[in-house]
């Protein structure tokens, strides 16, 4: 069996002001009436021998994670944030006894193609059943910095690649190297192990963080299907990221490449990407609307928003903010978010 391990526990400013620390994007409707979470959930739903979704959260959003994600679903509520090593190391401590499989997965993320995405699955799964640590790889189009890349190595199964090289978040000359070269793709970060050999690598390069997360699973209170790891051990687990803590040094690490509709929606201009647009090319969503203007990504919850003769903007209201900024520059809302916090 596989279980679904769903990581929430990023608080998300880069889409700033919809996407909140009290209400990071995966808890919002932004690519579809459901939100990011609702749909991680339902990519799952269809997959063969799937076990009930495991979700690893920030102990804040306990309430939004039910009341989104039902009843049935085991939630693993993290005393502090300790990035995603740490957090996948409880996931897998949980599924342990059971042998499960975990598909580990962002909540976050927007994948169009269901189909490829469980072939996908399938070809990794035997694989997986040999100690292999499986990623998926998403052709680049782009240097991005903010991704992980994978340089391929040999065949193992039909659609199956040696990972010869796990690159996280390289330079940007780097990135452009790889893009030039080929045989390079970035790192979905949607992984597939079974628990115990994610646990056997962690032995391995993450000794320390393995024996806090152990001791914060060993006194964690228990409440049905909510699990709470103490606070005092898990506090000691170095805050690191799978990519580096385990997924950059193993040896056993496979890549199943897949076209799958991938986005990690990871700025306003990846949300323009993704959206429905007319044809003069704008986006309008919710109470907004656009006159004699093209190539604008217009978005309210708020007060109702007319953009006249605009070009290539983005507009974003929600409750007391507004966000104007010219396309191709979203990566520059951090920009905002600190003279936010300067503000407040
Ligand atoms: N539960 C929990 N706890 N989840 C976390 C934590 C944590 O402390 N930190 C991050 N997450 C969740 C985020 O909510 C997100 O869904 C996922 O784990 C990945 O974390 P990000 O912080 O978004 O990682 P990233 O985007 O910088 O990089 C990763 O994803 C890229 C693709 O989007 C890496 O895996 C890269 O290699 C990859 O290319
Ligand atoms: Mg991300």
């Amino acid at each position: 069996p596989v279980t679904p391990v769903i990581l929430s526990g990023g608080s998300g400013t880069r889409l700033w002001p919809v996407s909140r620390t009290a209400q990071p994007k995966q808890f919002i409707g932004l690519t579809a009436p459901q939100t990011m979470f609702e749909l991680t959930l339902a990519r799952v739903a269809g997959l063969a021998d799937a076990q009930t979704p495991l979700v690893v959260a920030n102990a804040a959003h306990a309430d939004i994670i039910r009341a989104q994600g039902g009843p049935d679903i085991t939630v693993i509520l993290e005393p502090c944030a300790r990035n995603t090593a740490p957090a996948i190391a409880l996931a897998a401590m949980a599924l342990e006894e059971q042998d499960s499989a975990m598909l580990v997965m962002p909540s976050d993320h927007v994948i169009t193609d269901v189909a490829a995405f469980h072939a996908a699955i399938e070809r990794a799964r035997p694989l997986v059943a040999e100690g292999w640590l499986v990623t998926f790889g998403i052709e680049p189009d782009a240097p991005e910095t903010g991704f992980g890349y994978i340089a391929l190595g040999e065949e193992l199964a039909e659609g199956v690649r040696k990972v010869s090289r796990f690159i996280e978040k390289p330079p940007l000359d780097r990135a452009k190297t790889m893009l030039a070269q080929g045989g390079h793709v970035w790192n979905a970060g949607i992984f597939l192990f079974s628990a115990r050999a994610f646990l056997d690598a962690l032995a391995i390069y993450q000794p320390n963080m393995l024996a806090a997360a152990r001791q914060s699973m060993a006194e964690a209170e228990r409440d049905g299907k909510v699990i709470r790891p103490s606070e005092a051990a898990f506090a000691l687990c170095a805050s690191d990221s799978i990519d580096y803590a385990v997924m950059e040094r193993g040896e056993k690490v496979a890549c199943v490449p897949v076209a799958m509709g991938w986005s990690d929606v990871g700025s306003w201009d990846a949300l323009y990407d993704l959206a429905d647009r007319d044809a003069d090319g704008n986006a309008v969503q919710g109470a907004a609307q656009a006159i004699e203007a093209n190539g604008c990504l217009i978005r309210s919850d708020g007060p109702h928003v007319t953009v006249v003769g605009g070009q290539n903007l983005i507009v974003i209201a929600t409750g007391d903010e507004i966000l104007i900024l010219p396309r191709g520059r979203s990566q520059e809302v951090r920009k905002a978010v600190a003279a936010m916090k300067q503000r407040k």
